[in-house]
């Protein structure tokens, strides 16, 4: 058997080890990563094949799926067909694919297959957002997500001199020139820029909802929902040196992550809370808990276990944490909610009935819109128009 062939077969192997669970596991990405640690035979270079094949699988599932028990080797094929052309799977692609077209949109790969573009999002969602079916958004959704950084330091030459001695290629965003779009398959924590903190890993979208808002320099700001710190040191780092950020999570283990962060990007002015936040502050961000359907082109596995019953349930908490942290907004602060969700239910629904039981606070406008247009509830970031993940952001202040 060919190298390629064996390859197919070794791939076929992992799905249907993974099959049971692709519709269930919140957690396939975990599960996808001991799956391929546990095979001793693979190198980097196997791991990043069939890691590719799988997310792809994970992607087109509806135009897969049906294939791998009927016809398992034409599964292989759609599926080699379907996958990014990287350094990777370049040979693997050629050998398998080489009597197929070579296409570049979506709409012509449906064709071709005689699938329905829009079956690769799940039917439900269009109640939550149609936008997202429309065939800019369907393309993009279906795309794999860039990698994005976000440079922590004035020293933009240095940053371009350590990647130009590793040899990557980067691309600084028109929208916002401290985010650059690595090109290539790099690992930039390997960087001695990323172990001095001088940049971090963050979609473009991610960076731009900060931006939205207008952050003024100087505040004392609560990060209610910091997670590990992504938007938390991005904060920090708008505040200046005048500034701070109380991080608080309800998971002690992230804060630990974040105080790392701050540390290894010597930021001064974050600190994570042991205790649950009181007091009152110049502005507060509830980046909440959500379904994540903003990230589904990074976790495609979440369009297939995400349900409607699930929505309903983040957007009760959604309610609950925006209401909690709102109440340690000072007379004339900010308050901003944001989700990477493009569910309705999640987003505006959220702040539509907040204000309705918080007459206290207002929307006010957005500092920055990037060319998207405002709700009266806030700005929904779509990812086809800057290749971004989705997302969701809400200024209010408090009268
Ligand atoms: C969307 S993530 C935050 C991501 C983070 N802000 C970032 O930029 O990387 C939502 C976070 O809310 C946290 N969370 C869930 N329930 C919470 C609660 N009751 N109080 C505070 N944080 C909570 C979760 O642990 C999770 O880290």
């Amino acid at each position: 058997m060919s190298v390629v062939g064996s390859q197919q077969q070794v791939f076929l192997r992992l799905l249907r080890q993974l099959q049971p669970d692709w519709r269930r596991d919140f957690n396939l990405p975990q599960r996808i990563q001991h799956l391929l640690a546990r095979e001793r035979a693979f190198g980097s270079r196997d791991r990043r094949l069939y890691r590719e094949l799988i997310y792809t699988t994970l992607r087109y599932l509806p135009w897969i799926e049906p294939s791998l028990e009927r016809d398992p080797a034409r599964a292989a094929k759609i599926t080699a067909w379907l996958a990014a052309e990287t350094r990777d799977t370049r040979a693997y692609r050629a050998e398998l694919c080489a009597d197929w077209p070579a296409v570049s949109s979506l709409a012509e790969r449906a064709k071709f297959l005689e699938g329905d573009a829009s079956a690769l999002l799940p039917a439900w969602f269009r109640e939550e957002y149609p936008d997202v079916f429309a065939p800019a958004e369907l393309e993009a959704q279906l795309a794999r997500a860039p990698l994005w950084l976000r440079l922590q330091t004035d020293d933009t030459a240095g940053v371009a001199a350590d990647f130009d001695v590793n040899g990557w290629r980067f691309a600084p965003s028109s929208l916002l020139p401290s985010a650059w779009q690595v090109l290539g398959e790099v690992d930039v924590t390997k960087s001695s820029s990323y172990a001095n903190g001088h940049l971090e890993i963050q979609d473009l979208g991610s960076q731009l909802l900060l931006e939205t808002v207008g952050v003024a320099p100087g505040g004392r700001w609560l990060d209610a929902c910091a997670g590990a710190g992504g938007k938390s040191l991005q904060l920090a780092r708008l505040l200046g040196s005048n500034g701070q950020v109380d991080a608080y999570d309800i998971r002690p283990a992230a804060l630990v992550e974040l105080q790392a962060r701050a540390v290894r990007a010597r930021m001064g002015n974050l600190h994570p809370l042991t205790q649950t936040p009181a007091g009152e502050y110049d502005g507060v961000l509830v980046d909440a808990p959500c379904s994540g359907s903003g990230t589904w082109r990074r976790s495609p596995h979440l369009k297939w276990v995400t349900t409607p019953a699930l929505i309903a349930a983040r957007a009760e908490l959604q309610q609950k944490l925006l209401s909690q942290f709102a109440a340690r907004v000072r007379v004339g602060g900010q308050l901003v909610y944001a989700t990477c969700s493009l569910s309705h239910r999640e987003n505006a629904a959220v702040v539509q009935a907040f204000l309705a039981a918080h007459r206290e606070f207002e929307v006010t406008p957005f500092a920055q819109t990037f060319g998207f247009t405002p709700s009266n509830a806030g700005l929904t970031l779509l990812p086809a128009r800057h290749d971004t993940d989705g997302f969701f952001v809400a200024s209010l202040r408090r009268r």
